[in-house]
């Protein structure tokens, strides 16, 4: 299944999170594919946000991973910074994904670790807007 969406602004984003959080449940990962600063990061903060966390959520590109708790455990993983699968493994990827759910920036480096069930989300810039497209 896949959809696609047009955000023209911030709200159309928050809008978006919005839909998709009370959708999720314990064990959804989400990988987030885009170039830098297609706004994978600040759809995150604003899922937490749906998802009941109240504490801030900043960009993990340095620490790798954070955790957040709000209706669910929340793993938000960036990684961008990271050059090999066997670093992804380290970080006990695996291990994470039943108990909550799992946000990762930046996935393509753990292509075959992401579960069947993975949702694909694409956050791509179309002239002065922005498009999502989500696959399942
Ligand atoms: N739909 C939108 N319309 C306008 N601005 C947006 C939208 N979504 C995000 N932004 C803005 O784009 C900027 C970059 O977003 P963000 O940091 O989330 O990108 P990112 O995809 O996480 O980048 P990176 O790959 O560096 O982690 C932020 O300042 C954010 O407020
Ligand atoms: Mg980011």
């Amino acid at each position: 299944m896949q959809t696609e969406k047009i955000l023209r602004s911030e709200d159309d984003t928050i809008a978006f999170a919005q839909e998709l959080a009370p959708k999720l449940k314990k064990g959804d990962v989400l990988a987030l594919y885009g170039e830098l600063g297609t706004g994978k990061t600040f759809f995150t903060q604003q899922l937490c946000k749906s998802l009941g966390v109240t504490e801030n959520v900043s960009s993990p590109s340095y620490v790798l991973m954070n955790e957040y708790m709000g209706s669910f455990t929340i793993h938000h993983l960036d990684l961008y910074r990271l050059d090999a699968a066997e670093e992804v493994l380290e970080l006990g990827l695996y291990d994470l994904y039943d108990e909550a759910i799992t946000i990762i920036e930046w996935p393509e480096i753990a292509d075959g670790m992401l579960p069947e069930n993975a949702i694909h989300i694409y956050f791509e810039f179309i002239d002065t807007y922005r498009k999502v497209t989500v696959k399942k």
